[in-house]
């Protein structure tokens, strides 16, 4: 497997009225081509500050962190946070088309390859409405929709479904790992629900409170598509558990 993230030593440190918060202690990380991996971590260990420098929205104040291009020349990162973000005066096909109108792509182009992912992401049939007309999960998708506009290589997830309902959540779970499966690109998602991360991840990262570091990795190696009954057996319980007991949160 080619390695498509690395970060060697990746330190965060903010500077505020009260003094310098470091947010982030050393992070030693490095994630294969085409992984899904889950970020966990108790509040404020620096989470999306770790998500923030992998999607170059901030700068490492140590260390070195450098996104490697696939075999097949893809580099851009799609980002969707807990909250949908959409503009409310452009209607659903033109939101999950705005990555490719900032690209300066053609009308036609880029309105076909947001139906196209409307219709991957379930929103078939929805692509003239507004925002304001769709329920959270709705909305959610189309963010997820508009990450995915240009085929990013790597695909950041801030705690995406965390405003979501229970089941919207499962059946969000499961669309997502299609999706994943269907475009090769690298995930990291952030989340705070054990039952989410080990659905998804290949590699769950759990992080030590603050100053986050690296504080334990765990393999889940179920196969894929994994099905919500999975969470029933044993041996789901039994990694859920020990990321419980890692987490400090025995139940
Ligand atoms: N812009 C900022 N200025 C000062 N402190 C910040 C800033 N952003 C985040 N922090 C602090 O850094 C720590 C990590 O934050 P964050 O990365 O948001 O954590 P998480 O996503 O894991 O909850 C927290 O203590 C937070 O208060
Ligand atoms: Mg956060």
């Amino acid at each position: 497997m080619s390695v498509a993230v690395s970060c060697r030593g990746v330190g965060k440190v903010y500077a505020s009225r009260t003094g310098d918060v470091e947010a982030l202690s050393p992070v030693d990380l490095e994630i294969a081509a085409g992984e899904f991996v889950v970020l966990i971590g108790p509040s404020g260990c620096g989470k999306t500050t770790l998500l923030r420098i992998l999607g170059g929205l901030q700068q490492a104040s140590a260390g070195r962190m450098a996104l490697l291009p696939g075999a097949d020349g893809r580099q851009s990162v799609g980002f969707v946070f807990q909250a949908a973000n959409l503009l409310p005066w452009l209607n659903v096909e033109q939101n999950v088309a705005l990555p490719l109108r900032l690209q300066g792509r053609d009308t036609a182009a880029r309105l076909a390859r947001a139906r196209t992912l409307c219709g991957q992401v379930g929103l078939a049939g929805f692509e003239q409405r507004w925002p304001r007309e769709l329920s959270g999960g709705m909305q959610q998708r189309a963010a997820i929709a508009r990450a995915l506009a240009d085929d990013p290589a790597l695909l950041l997830m801030d705690e995406p479904f965390g405003a979501l309902d229970a089941l919207t959540r499962t059946r969000m779970n499961q669309e997502l790992e299609r999706l994943w499966l269907a475009s090769g690109a690298t995930v990291v998602l952030v989340t705070h629900s054990i039952t989410e991360a080990v659905m998804l991840a290949d590699r769950i990262v759990l992080m030590s409170p603050r100053p986050g570091r690296v504080q334990a990795i765990v393999d889940v190696k179920f196969p894929r598509p994994r099905r919500p009954a999975l969470e029933g057996s044993v041996e789901f319980q039994a990694i859920a558990s020990d990321l419980r007991r890692l987490l400090g949160e025995e139940a």
